[in-house]
């Protein structure tokens, strides 16, 4: 992101703080992973977002209007010792010459600082209840600042949660966004089509992992937005399985849930296809349903409609495909009551999608003033319809058991539609088949 990007971004969320208050960004804690070694690190979103400032340690101020500067940024200072040891810093001077900060203070004057910063800012917007620690510390920067109110300076009163601002500012993305989104679902998109041609029973699924994240990285794609999911036959109806240590067996289908995060965005992709490359019967007709299910649902994803539309479409879709094959009963005229009743929910249990940004599971509320939000232009979702029927489904007959299924694609509003960012990756039965064959030439669009 270009450095007036960033500006242009505080500039909208200064415009939406009201008149004498001031925003208060954290970095990401560090998280241990064993002794002596960290977590890879993930810079908060809402700081990254505003700041591209990549470092923990790290505090933005954001004080419209102020007269020396509305971004200050605290930091960790150049030390060359820690430097040999985990590489080079931005420090104070790097902060204001690459990150654009007005001021910028080591972090270790937090407490000399703010309290200057919080003189007469009526409102203080910050991720309350996120971190007890900056919750008792900006307590006390406050009481600093009340301490001298008798000298005439306003100390803060309202202290309001950052969440919501930013969530609204953050789910409609720029232009800038949606190429670096653009470009982190192609390339996920890629490494999907490339692990379904490899695929082989007897292979494990780590195997399948491990060549998706390959592709990934190989291409600049180092993190994944969330652990991939590698589930064959029964595990795929785990809709969190991350253990992947499975062997895949000829005849059953493999679920593969994975994207890789690029320059701090997600991407999020499932295809599920058979391990040996040819559906069976009963797998195909319930791969059908549900590719029926998520193409009705991106139809229903343009702007104007509501969040909840795609949703409907999928659960219409399905219920309709699971009164035709015998799994839910009753006749046509049964499924208006069956969706009521929510019948298929033991076979489809998540919703149709989420919005997708930095976050992998993005900010933004679903609902305002208690009704589904409108879909506007800049917004992106995932639209992944699934079912799941593990063996204990007994009810069900017993050809459609022990199969997981779901479908999954980015998809970005646009003024006249929508643009699925994820295609490109097989998706109809014989588009699938046809490529485990080997017969579609392998291309790197
Ligand atoms: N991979 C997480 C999700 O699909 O929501
Ligand atoms: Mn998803
Ligand atoms: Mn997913």
């Amino acid at each position: 992101m270009t450095a007036s990007e960033y500006k242009r971004r505080r500039r909208r969320l200064a415009a939406a703080m009201t008149p004498t208050s001031v925003a208060l960004l954290p970095a990401a804690a560090e998280s241990i992973r064993n002794r002596d070694v960290h977590y890879p690190y993930r810079q908060d979103s809402d700081l990254f977002y505003m700041t591209g400032f990549p470092e923990p340690d790290a505090l933005a101020i954001l004080a419209p209007g102020r007269k020396e500067g509305e971004l200050v940024l605290f930091c960790r200072p150049h030390d060359a010792e820690r430097e040999l040891w985990e590489g080079e810093r931005a420090g104070v001077e790097g902060a204001r010459e690459i990150f654009g900060a007005d001021e910028a203070y080591p972090i270790g004057k937090l407490d000399e600082a703010v309290p200057k910063l919080l003189e007469n800012r009526d409102r203080v917007y910050y991720p309350a209840g996120a971190d007890p620690e900056l919750d008792r510390r900006l307590m006390e920067w406050v009481n600093i600042v009340k301490a001298k109110v008798r000298s005439g300076v306003r100390a803060p009163t309202e202290f309001i949660v950052l969440d919501r601002l930013l969530g609204e500012q953050r789910l409609v993305k720029s232009k800038a966004e949606i190429r670096v989104m653009r470009r982190a679902a192609r390339i996920s998109a890629d490494a999907h089509r490339r692990v379904m041609r490899l695929c082989r029973p007897g292979m494990w699924e780590y195997q399948l992992e491990a060549e998706f994240v390959q592709a990934c990285t190989s291409r600049g794609g180092r993190f994944q937005a969330y652990p991939p999911i590698v589930g064959s036959g029964a595990n795929a109806c785990v809709l969190h399985y991350v253990d992947n240590r499975h062997q895949l067996k000829d005849g059953d289908l493999v679920l593969i849930d994975a994207g890789c995060e690029l320059e701090g965005y997600a991407s999020d992709i499932t295809r599920t296809f058979p391990v040996n490359g040819r559906f069976n019967a009963p797998q195909r007709e319930l791969y059908a349903l549900v590719l029926a299910a998520q193409k009705a649902a991106i139809a229903k994803a343009v702007p104007g409609n509501r969040w909840n539309d795609p949703h409907k479409a999928a659960v219409r879709t399905l219920t309709r495909g699971l009164v035709e094959l015998g799994i839910l009963a009753g006749g046509k005229k049964a499924i208006p009551k069956l969706i009521k009743e929510e019948k298929y929910k033991p076979y489809f249990m998540h919703r149709t999608g989420h919005w997708l940004g930095m976050d992998v599971h993005d900010v933004g509320d679903y609902k305002i003033g208690g009704r589904w939000r409108r879909l506007e232009p800049g917004m992106a979702l995932t639209v992944e319809p699934g079912l799941y029927i593990p063996a204990v489904r007994t009810e069900v007959p017993e050809p459609y058991r022990n199969i997981g299924i779901r479908i999954e694609d980015d998809v970005l509003i646009t003024s006249d539609g929508n643009e699925v960012l994820s295609s490109g990756v097989p998706k109809t039965v014989e588009d699938i088949e046809s490529w485990m064959s080997g017969n579609t030439p392998v291309s790197n669009r």
